[in-house]
């Protein structure tokens, strides 16, 4: 009788286990962490991965979701008013006064028929192209 139990007990023991190790497989490779830990660190140190820098040239990159758009209040806002008739690489490209970002809007309004969106939309978007494409800061 305490044979049966012992033996089933060790049965589902090595179960659990089995699922545990599937599970562990699934995960990600921990050591991928590490690879971004700063020259001179000691590599055996597991905390150095927590103060790796973010690999700025990916932050650079932008927002894949937002046409590459860097991240930012009024990304969004910006994507889906602009890329109704261009893509956003006309507007990553830019480096501009405040004044010409202005006039641009007018431009975009007046010459090109684009629709302005709500007030606070707009100082928004514009308040988001001053501050990533400008040449004055
Ligand atoms: C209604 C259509 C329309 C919308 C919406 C629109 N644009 Fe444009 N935009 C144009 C056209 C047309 C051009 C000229 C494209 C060309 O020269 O090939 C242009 C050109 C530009 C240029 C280049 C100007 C230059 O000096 O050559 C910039 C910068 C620009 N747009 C920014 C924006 C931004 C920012 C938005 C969103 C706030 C926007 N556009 C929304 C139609 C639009």
């Amino acid at each position: 009788m305490f044979d049966i139990v012992t033996k089933s007990a060790a049965g589902l023991a090595v179960l659990l286990l089995g699922a545990g190790l599937a599970a562990a497989e699934a995960r990600l490779d921990p050591m991928q962490a590490l690879a971004g830990r700063p020259a001179g660190s000691n590599p055996l140190d597991p905390t150095t991965a927590i103060g790796a820098k973010v690999d700025a040239g990916a932050a650079r990159a932008g927002n894949e979701e937002f046409g590459g758009l860097p991240d930012g209040e009024g990304a969004e806002d910006t994507y889906y008013q602009c890329v109704a008739c261009h893509s956003t690489e006309i507007i990553k490209q830019q480096r501009v006064t405040d004044h010409r970002w202005d006039e641009l809007w007018t431009w975009m309004v007046e010459a090109q028929g684009m629709v302005e969106p709500e007030p606070e939309t707009k100082a928004l978007i514009l308040t988001y192209l001053k501050t990533n494409f400008s040449s004055e800061r």
